[in-house]
């Protein structure tokens, strides 16, 4: 018998994935797990090596070189260590969010990062978001959702957010980068980010974040039984 709870929570970039994951692990009780910090954590390594995010060849010779340490020190983030180094700050950046997905579509860093994921559902409970966490890394999820929102509306949620922390991007910009990024994700040979068969479609285009939420923890408590 299975020990632990997993929730795999897929969608694209900007439908609310993080905040609503970590709300539902909070009120479950569970681990939240942000795979796409992990993506991002390789993403910004090949970065500060001056390496394209699309170089096959740099990012499979750069690959090994990488540490990837999660870590929960209790302040409600997860800690992101590349290296032995905290850049958990460092990785939110249009230009990191970028690297990140054109390092993900890589084999090798699919790969290499598998059982980093893996391993975390099964030594915890866990809420678990991205692209592939109901299709690839967790198909035995107890619960799946693909969490998404139309384009316009998850690119003017994610401005709205770079706004607060005072960048300067536009909302033009914000939406060419994000359906660039969809793109990039949903295209891809390996792992792309598509709904499991078996997965519960929320559509948040019109809902507020707390209804939002309230379906989502709806479809959870029918599904585990709760
Ligand atoms: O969720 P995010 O926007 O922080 O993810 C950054 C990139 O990482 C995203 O554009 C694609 C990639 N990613 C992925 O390929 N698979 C995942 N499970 C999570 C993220």
């Amino acid at each position: 018998m299975k020990q632990f709870h997993a929730i795999a929570i897929d969608g694209p970039a900007g439908a609310g994935k993080s905040t609503l994951a970590k709300r539902l692990a909070n009120e479950l009780g569970y681990v939240y797990v942000d795979t796409g910090a992990i993506y991002r954590t390789v993403g910004y390594y090949i970065w500060i090596c001056g390496i394209g995010g699309k170089d096959a060849d740099g990012v499979r010779r750069l690959i090994d070189d990488v540490n990837v340490a999660i870590e929960y020190p209790g302040d409600g983030l997860q800690h992101m260590l590349l290296n032995g180094k905290d850049i958990t700050g460092e990785i939110r950046t249009p230009e990191i969010s970028m690297y990140a997905s054109q390092v993900s579509a890589h084999k090798c860093v699919r790969d290499f990062l598998l059982d980093t994921q893996r391993d975390l559902a099964k030594t915890h409970n866990v809420v678990m978001d991205g692209r592939d966490i109901g299709t690839v890394v967790l198909p035995d999820a107890d619960v799946k959702i693909f969490l998404t929102a139309s384009p316009e509306v998850r690119a003017k949620r994610r401005w709205l957010e770079l706004q607060e922390k005072g960048a300067k991007d536009t909302y033009e910009q914000v939406l060419a980068d994000q359906l660039k990024r969809d793109e990039q994700d949903s295209t891809r040979a390996v792992a792309p980010l598509k709904q499991a068969k078996d997965a519960v479609l929320v559509d948040s285009s019109n809902l507020t974040l707390d209804e939002t939420a309230a379906r989502m923890l709806a479809i959870v408590k029918e599904k585990l039984n709760a």
